[in-house]
């Protein structure tokens, strides 16, 4: 340990120990000392610029030679850790700018992306520059000033109560389901309780999830990443086909109110049939609800779970409704399926941070969720009347949701006009580009996904006449 004027605590772990017999070798100790200075670069330990101990001061510490020392800083400078000279004080190097590695720049990239595309018009996501921070602000301000300390201590790996409540409330008043504050788990996200969901049924001997065809790639990978395989659930005018689920499936992964990304409703009778499944088999119906509250033209479809609450698990998030960047989500969980998910929580650690938790109980209970869904609704219905009249071709799928499907010829204009979005920095997705369908074959369906809530209030019109351009171009 050597102590530096300028506060710099140096503790190195230099191995001084080692055989007797010579094994150990000439240059042993400088070379441990290195790699010593390195790990304390590398961790951060020795931030950029500052400055080490004197040779002689640091020989003395640690009971080396002043030689070995000196041998040390100077190939640590040749090798760029170091700067400086010895005897004249010596200092960590500042290090270039990061360039990233070959497949290091996955998420780099993709915030680099956001800021290069004109017009962001990919499905599933809410305007979030509507955001109600100040409802939000105030909600935080209210959660902290009134809260009991011990709701931020370790909490229930289920959630905190107050949102329990808050949600089970919310649940059976705005879509239907039948809930109480115990059978709800606070979640970080649907994309996280899918992963924990399908870590639990791994636990109970599952092997296997059905998820529609076409469907989100990303449910398809979550699946796989927990051990299990997918299979694929065929879609049609009446929703998933519960004809094509397998004998042995231990849930089936479906988006009931509003398929995404079609946009049809499971038909009643195939509700029932869906249930019916899961009573006789012993499986589970996960109800992916992502964009339940987002319905025009009638009253919203109610939801699955109330047919089945003893098979069905209901999942709700907070993405569409307020911002993905929330992170927010909840299960609204069988009896026999609680006590594996939470397990599940706790073995990764997944829990959602209690001060989020305790604002968005506030939000509810004022009613300002609900305030802003409403609201949002609104902009959101006169959107998709405007993109439907402007395209002036039939949209499936258009009475709900946050996306409106156009379908087109085949998989090669569908690729032809997202390349000429890139190339006019219009961001689009399409059922084949995005790899929607589980096998991927040219002679599927081929449309675009248009995501006509993404564009800010003051950019809609841009991005719509954006849009028209490149549909009506002869691309
Ligand atoms: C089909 C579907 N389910 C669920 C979600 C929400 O996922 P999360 O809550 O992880 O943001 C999305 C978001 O795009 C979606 O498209």
């Amino acid at each position: 340990m050597a102590e530096q004027p300028g506060g710099l605590d140096l503790h190195l772990d230099v191995r001084l120990d080692g055989p007797r017999d010579g094994r150990r070798g000439p240059g042993a100790l400088g070379r441990s000392l290195e790699s010593a200075l390195r790990d304390g670069v590398r961790s951060g330990r020795l931030p950029p610029g500052s400055r080490l101990p004197g040779s002689r001061s640091l020989a003395a510490d640690l009971g080396i030679s002043r030689g070995t020392v000196v041998q040390a800083y100077t190939q640590l400078i040749a090798e760029g850790w170091l700067t400086g000279a010895p005897g004249s004080g010596t200092s960590v190097a500042t290090p270039p700018t990061p360039t990233a590695e070959p497949g290091e720049d996955a998420l780099a990239g993709r915030s680099h992306e956001a800021e290069t595309w004109s017009v962001d018009l990919r499905p599933g996501r809410p305007d979030v520059g509507s955001f109600p921070r100040t409802a939000w602000a105030s909600a935080v301000r209210r959660a902290l000033a009134t809260a009991p300390s011990r709701d931020l201590d370790y909490g229930d790996p289920a959630g905190l109560p107050v949102l329990r409540q808050a949600i089970a409330g919310y649940a059976g008043r705005a879509r239907g389901v039948r809930a109480h504050a115990g059978s709800v788990i606070v979640v970080g996200g649907f994309s996280s309780g899918l992963a924990l969901l399908a870590r639990a049924l791994r636990g109970l001997g599952g092997t296997r999830i059905a998820t529609e065809d076409p469907g989100l790639p990303r449910h398809r990978e979550l699946v796989r990443a927990a051990g299990l395989e997918t299979a694929p659930l065929a879609v049609d005018a009446g929703g998933a086909d519960p004809a094509g689920l397998p004998v042995r499936c231990a849930a089936a992964l479906l988006t009931p109110a509003h398929q995404h990304p079609l946009g049809v409703v499971l038909a009643p009778e195939r509700r029932v049939a869906f249930a019916g499944w899961a009573r006789h088999t012993g499986g589970y119906l996960i109800e992916d609800d992502y964009d339940g509250e987002f319905r025009y033209d009638h009253h919203p479809v109610g939801a699955l779970q109330a047919l089945a609450p003893d098979r069905v698990v209901y999942a709700g998030s907070a993405s569409k409704a307020l911002a993905p960047g929330m992170r927010l989500g909840w299960l609204i969980v069988p009896r026999s399926l609680r006590e594996p998910v939470i397990r599940a929580v706790e073995d990764t650690g997944a829990s959602v941070p209690s001060v989020t938790q305790l604002a968005f109980a506030d939000l509810i209970e004022r009613g300002e969720y609900d305030r802003h869904i409403r609201r949002s609704r609104l902009v959101y219905r006169r959107r998709r009347t405007e993109l439907a009249r402007r395209l002036s071709s039939p949209l499936p799928g258009v009475a709900a949701g946050l996306h409106a499907l156009l379908p087109l010829p085949s998989a090669e204009r569908e690729r032809r006009l997202i390349e000429a979005g890139r190339r006019a920095g219009v961001r689009l997705q399409g059922l084949h580009a995005a790899g929607y369908w589980h096998e991927p074959s040219g002679d599927r369906p081929a449309a675009l996904l248009i995501g006509y809530a993404a564009p800010p209030r003051h950019d809609w019109r841009r991005a719509l006449e954006a849009l028209c351009a490149l549909t009506t171009s002869s691309t």
